[in-house]
Parts: C-alpha cells; structure tokens; sequence
C-alpha cells in the first residue's frame, strides 16, 4: 500500500462486545475537526470522484463493506474496507472512489478540515493535470 496508509485500531473487546475509540493526534494522525458517515446507500451507487487539495481523512467501515480505488496520477490502488478494526489514511493528493457498498454499509469519515467545496477537485481531467504537478 503506497498510496494509502492502513492503520489498525485497538479493539477494547470483552464478553459485553467490543469498542474501538480513536482520538485526534494520537492513532488519527490530525486534529479530527469534522465527522461524517455514508450511509443507506442505494444498490449500485459509487460515491467519491474527487480529489482534495489539504483534507487529510480517515475512512473506516464500521459496518458492512466498500472498496476504495485510489489513484495518483500514474498508479491505482484498491483497497477493502471491511472492518471496524481498520481504518485507512489518506492524505496524498490522490483521487478516490468508493464503490460495491454492501446492504446497510456504514462508511465513517474522520476529516482534518471543516467542509469547504475549495478544497475539492472534482474535475477529472483537471486532477490529472494538476496530479503531474504534485
Ligand atoms: P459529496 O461530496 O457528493 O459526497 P461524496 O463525494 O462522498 O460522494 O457530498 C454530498 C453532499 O453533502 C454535497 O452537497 C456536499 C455535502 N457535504 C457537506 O455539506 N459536508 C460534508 O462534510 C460533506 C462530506 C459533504
């Protein structure tokens, strides 16, 4: 994985269940300044299709499944995220898409940033242009 960064969650588990907490600076390697989550996703919907200038995120599947496809300008990368164990870093400039969201898929997003559309190439032949510069 060089595009992405896996990072593995302690999992506080005991015969109740289990519980996974993370925290800014410490295993989520930011500030967290915003919080959303994707879900109820309708059956053959892929989402993403954009690219960030700063945001860096955390991706976590706390429920059911997707697959992330990241690409960089020259290489792609895919990767599963299917457990609430895991969570994947990105920060490069890269262009992500998720696709395959299983029935009842819950894909939590930890951000650097509060929402702000400047941030965002969602242009694709301009993220190619400018990927060459990065
Ligand atoms: P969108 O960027 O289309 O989601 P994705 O790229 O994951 O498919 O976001 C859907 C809508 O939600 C869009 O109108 C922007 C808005 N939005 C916010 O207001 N705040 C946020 O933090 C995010 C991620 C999206």
């Amino acid at each position: 994985m060089k595009l992405v960064k896996q990072l593995v969650f302690k999992s506080l588990g005991d015969d109740r269940g289990c519980l996974v907490a993370l925290e800014g600076n410490e295993i989520i390697p930011f500030d967290i300044q915003r919080v959303y989550y994707i879900y109820s996703t309708a059956e053959g919907v892929s989402r993403g299709f954009h690219a960030h200038k700063k945001l860096k995120q955390v991706m976590v599947c706390v429920h059911g499944k997707c697959r992330l496809n990241i690409y960089d300008g020259s290489e792609h990368e895919t990767v599963w995220l299917d457990s609430p164990e895991r969570g994947i870093l990105i920060e490069g400039f890269v262009w992500r898409e998720m696709h395959d969201f299983s029935e009842n898929c819950v894909l939590l997003v930890l951000a650097s940033d509060h929402y702000d559309e400047d941030d965002y190439i969602r242009d694709y032949s301009e993220f190619e242009k400018l990927a060459k510069r990065y």
